[in-house]
């Protein structure tokens, strides 16, 4: 029975990649920060009415040890999926180096202690692959997203060179970016997130317009489920290598292509058109 480990499964697309990955016979390996969460019951249901082999471990991605206890009886994996984090919304001035680290902590660094834990597993059985949930704000950037993005570029540029890294022992790591779905993601306000773009009020019009324009562009696409994206996932996870990215949803295909075709003077005062 091939097996998945899954951070953040409680919620979002984690949750249905959980559910996704369980029906089709995988041994599931699902993490939460709580088992109390709402998420967590609902899948326990489905799993008992379906017999399905999901397994939770109570973890925090920021917390070394607290990933070691929690996954020590594994003793092979086959994919790895980093899946679990949030985002940090408002001007990049109102956050305190402290406050920024929480974000690089959750997003990026969560994904090193991951991937420090299963690589070596993963070397000796020289097989697995490992699955990093980046954004397409990994690709380009929008303002008041900066925290949020600089988290995620650094997935980017972390995921490329892992790859090439773990490719001769028979590893792939790949990165899924993915462009504005419904989750539990924009639910989430972080504690103090309001208090900034409060005392930072002349921004505070710029933002409701930034985040505007981000849910539009997410409405205007042609599919909003984001079990799009926990079907791609689980289409990567069973090919043995895979392209480095892969961008799922209209908007974040659109965005990519865009950033990459147009020059920088043009993409600049684009954005700074949506924003005045
Ligand atoms: N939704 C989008 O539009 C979108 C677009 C691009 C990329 N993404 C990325 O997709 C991934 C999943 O997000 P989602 O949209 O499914 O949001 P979500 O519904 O909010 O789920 C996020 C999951 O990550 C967990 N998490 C957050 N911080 C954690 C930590 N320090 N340790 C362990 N678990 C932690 C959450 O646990 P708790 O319930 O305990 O908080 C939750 O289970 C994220 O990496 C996000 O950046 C989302």
């Amino acid at each position: 029975m091939r097996s998945v480990l899954i951070t953040g499964a409680n919620s979002g697309f984690g949750y249905l990649m959980a559910l996704k990955f369980a029906r089709n016979g995988y041994k599931v390996y699902a993490t939460t920060r709580d088992l109390k969460r709402e998420g967590v019951k609902e899948i326990n249901e489905i799993a008992l009415k379906e017999r399905l082999e999901i397994e939770w471990l109570v973890l925090d991605v920021t917390n070394e040890k607290q990933i070691k206890e929690a996954t020590k009886d594994i003793e092979s994996l086959d994919v790895l999926i980093n899946n679990a984090g949030f985002g940090m919304i408002g001007p990049i001035e109102g956050y305190s180096a402290e406050e920024f680290l929480l974000q690089v902590d959750a997003n990026l660094f969560g994904v090193h202690r991951m991937v420090r834990r299963f690589l070596p597993m993963m070397r000796k059985q020289k097989s697995g692959k490992i699955i990093n949930i980046a954004s397409v704000a990994g690709r380009i950037t929008f303002p008041y997203y900066g925290l949020y993005s600089a988290s995620k570029f650094g997935v980017e540029a972390y995921t490329e060179v892992l790859r090439s890294e773990v490719r001769s022992f028979g590893i792939d790591a790949v990165l899924v970016e993915p462009g504005t779905f419904k989750t539990g993601f924009s639910k989430r306000v972080v504690e103090g997130e309001e208090d900034i773009i409060k005392e930072y009020e002349h921004v505070g019009k710029q933002i409701g317009m930034m985040k505007d324009f981000v849910h539009k562009f997410g409405v205007l696409r042609f599919e909003a489920n984001p079990q799009k994206v926990a079907d791609k996932v689980y289409q990567l996870a069973g090919q043995k290598v895979s392209k480095l990215h892969n961008f799922v949803g209209f908007d974040s295909k659109m965005l990519a292509l865009l950033r990459k075709v147009l020059p920088d003077n043009l993409w600049d005062s684009i954005v700074q058109f949506i924003v005045e």
